[in-house]
């Protein structure tokens, strides 16, 4: 495993540094997903059920950009600490293909918050399909390499839900990325709404989350809390997210309370 992983590289995927991946076809992927006009609708239109309707955090444009970030911030740290993918590779497909899942499955994975947010993951899968096999064709030439592309895209998809169980280490990416969307930001229009549900309020209270490689792990997630009330997102939320992830011997998770005259939770450690 690597230990001189600059941490803000960590935090952020930028197409033009180092990566421990092959990332040339991720970066045309992600210009044209970036770029498409029906995907861009998709992502702001699927924030009016969870959130215009039911007062509930962000589901929409930059919650999607956060979670792809963070889940290519995963895989680089977990391949620099020579993680096994077996998504891609189960497949015949390549390892540049591992990437291009994660990217595709995050940019598509809450789509079916249009039809609505009760089991939405369900719903994602017809809507990511369709959009799939217009987007593939630009990229794969191959019928096979398109259908099994496909095949792994929803799978990860699916396996953001927590009661599914992901079968590849790319859908375990997916979802631990999903839970690690969790700071304030997330909620603010859901609060500034009068909405003051457990996930709202909890979501206030995490100042901040980064990514960078571990000591003993290859990857090491630190919160910063403001307030007990976050320990709801990390306890619960991301807890039940990291659990039959396949990633859970791969991340330590340290939460940290910095308010001073909060002593309830001073630091939590999954
Ligand atoms: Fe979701
Ligand atoms: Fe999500």
């Amino acid at each position: 495993m690597s230990e001189d992983v600059p941490t803000a590289a960590s935090r952020t995927y930028e197409p033009d540094s180092d990566h421990a991946f092959p990332d040339e076809r991720l970066n045309r992927v992600l210009e044209f997903v970036e770029n498409d006009p029906e995907i861009s609708v998709y992502l702001d239109a699927q924030n009016v059920n969870p959130v215009t309707r039911m007062r509930y955090n962000d589901h929409g444009t930059q919650h999607v950009a956060i979670v792809r970030n963070r889940a290519l911030c995963l895989y680089d740290l977990l391949k620099r600490g020579n993680v096994a993918f077996n998504g891609a590779r189960d497949q015949g497909l390549d390892e540049a293909d591992e990437s291009v899942i994660i990217a595709l499955a995050a940019t598509l994975h809450d789509i079916g918050h249009v039809v609505h947010r009760e089991d939405h993951p369900y719903y994602s899968i017809p809507l990511a399909a369709d959009v799939l096999d217009r987007v593939l064709p630009d990229f794969y030439d191959d019928i096979g390499d398109r259908v099994r592309l496909k095949g792994e895209v929803l799978h990860a998809i699916l396996c953001h839900h927590t009661p599914e169980t992901p079968l590849t280490t790319e859908a375990g990416v997916l979802r631990v990325a999903d839970a690690l969307d969790m700071e304030r930001g997330r909620s603010r229009n859901p609060y500034d709404r009068g909405g003051r549900g457990i996930n709202t309020v909890s979501s206030q209270a995490i100042r901040d989350v980064t990514l960078e490689a571990g000591e003993s792990v290859p990857v090491l997630v630190e919160i910063e809390m403001t307030n007990a009330a976050g320990v709801f997102q990390v306890d619960s939320l991301l807890k039940a997210k990291l659990d039959d992830s396949g990633l859970e011997e791969f991340v330590r998770i340290v939460a940290l309370n910095s308010a001073d005259n909060d002593r309830i939770v001073e630091r939590l450690e999954l």
